[in-house]
């Protein structure tokens, strides 16, 4: 089978292209990344001397270069996107542009080229925001009410995808998944933010009262996730992925993160919070552990400890990724309050 997978030089998707190399090693992935700021390929220097392999550096939206590439493949695993809320309240043209043109530049391609399977992974953010204290959670059935630039535009491309379901009859799938933590994660989003800080002797900004809900998920359970919907998946279907944790808010994950590291609370430097930041996300994810017998495997204590300890050993890593524009970046969002 030949995969045509695209983001892949950023968080998930370096997770995913290491994660299928290595579990069905007769797959052939093409990896299709314009390298933005978020793209680094020395994430899959282990990978890229195998002939299943393939780095082609490109950009979504260029239709011409999209046709071209799908030649010959038989499932697309669509993750390249603009993926961090804060920046698209800075900027959000480029999140419409990537988000919801790219995503369609691909659908139009992938019609084209008969696919067997175009997978969009896409968020739980499309849903909203839940009421703080509440037992609610978001499912397959929930109604869309994205609140940020940046879930609004995968919810838009979410509508693409299933338009061109229900209107073409291409064969579609798409999961909407909670917060990822993990190795290879870019240190603008809390987890990896907040442990790099940490090592670094500086504060960790934490938004608003911190009371904030998140559904956490070690990202090889998601990519247990697509693997189980790529292979076990029905057409047209739609899948909510989420994780273990229940109801633990950004104060108290930040708390774990700085007592696994010896830290005390002193390190917390309570910031402006994010506007229209999304109070609580919980997902029911027992359609997928029903249909496709996925559930998370990997317990949120144990494996947030092993990502601080991978964030220790690779600082060469995140030393390189927090260089530059990056810094640019950081004090144009937090003002110089960390
Ligand atoms: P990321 O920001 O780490 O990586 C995005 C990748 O897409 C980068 O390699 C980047 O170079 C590439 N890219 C961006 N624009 C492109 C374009 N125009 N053409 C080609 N490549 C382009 O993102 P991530 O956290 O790995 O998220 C991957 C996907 O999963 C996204 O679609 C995101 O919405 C979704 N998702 C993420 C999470 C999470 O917690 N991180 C949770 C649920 C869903
Ligand atoms: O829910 C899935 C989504 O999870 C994905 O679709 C997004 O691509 C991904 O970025 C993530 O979005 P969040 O906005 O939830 O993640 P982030 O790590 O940016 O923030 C997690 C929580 O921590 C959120 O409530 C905001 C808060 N936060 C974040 C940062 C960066 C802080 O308190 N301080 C910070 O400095």
């Amino acid at each position: 089978m030949k995969l045509l997978v695209t983001g892949g030089a950023g968080f998930i998707g370096t997770n995913f292209i290491l994660y299928w190399l290595a579990h069905h090693p007769e797959d052939d992935v093409i990896n299709f990344d314009k390298l933005t700021y978020a793209g680094n390929l020395e994430n899959l220097t282990s990978v890229e001397k195998n002939p299943h392999y393939r780095f082609v550096q490109g950009d979504i939206c260029d239709a011409e270069h999209v046709s071209e590439i799908m030649k010959g493949i038989d499932m697309v695993v669509h993750f390249a996107a603009e993926s961090h809320v804060d920046r698209s309240i800075l900027e959000a043209a480029p999140f419409v542009m990537t988000n919801v043109v790219g995503t369609h530049v691909l659908l139009a391609a992938s019609l084209k080229a008969k696919v067997r399977r175009f997978h969009h992974v896409s968020t739980d953010e499309v849903f909203g925001s839940l009421k703080l204290g509440s037992t609610d959670t978001f499912s397959e059935r929930t109604s869309y009410d994205p609140r940020s630039p940046y879930s609004a535009s995968k919810a838009g491309s979410d509508h693409l995808v299933r338009a061109y379901y229900h209107t073409f009859g291409l064969p579609i799938t798409i999961t909407n998944c909670s917060n990822n933590y993990g190795p290879y994660q870019f240190p603008e989003k809390l987890i990896p933010l907040a442990i790099t800080n940490i090592l670094e002797g500086k504060k960790v900004p934490v938004y608003g009262d911190g009371l904030n809900v998140r559904d956490w998920l070690y990202v090889e359970d998601h990519c247990r996730a697509i693997e189980a919907v790529l292979l076990k998946g029905t057409s047209g279907e739609t899948y909510c992925v989420g994780g273990t944790t229940e109801d633990i808010n950004n104060l108290t994950v930040v708390k774990k993160i700085l007592a696994m590291m010896g830290k005390d609370a002193s390190l917390i430097e309570f910031v402006v919070d994010r506007p229209g930041h999304d109070r609580r996300y919980a997902i029911d994810w027992s359609k997928i552990k029903n249909e496709l017998g996925w559930q998370p495997q990997h317990n949120f204590d144990e494996w947030l400890k092993r990502t601080v300890d991978w964030y220790t050993v690779h600082g060469e890593w995140w030393h390189a990724v927090k260089s530059g524009s990056y810094q640019a970046y950081y004090k144009t969002l937090y003002k110089g309050a960390v």
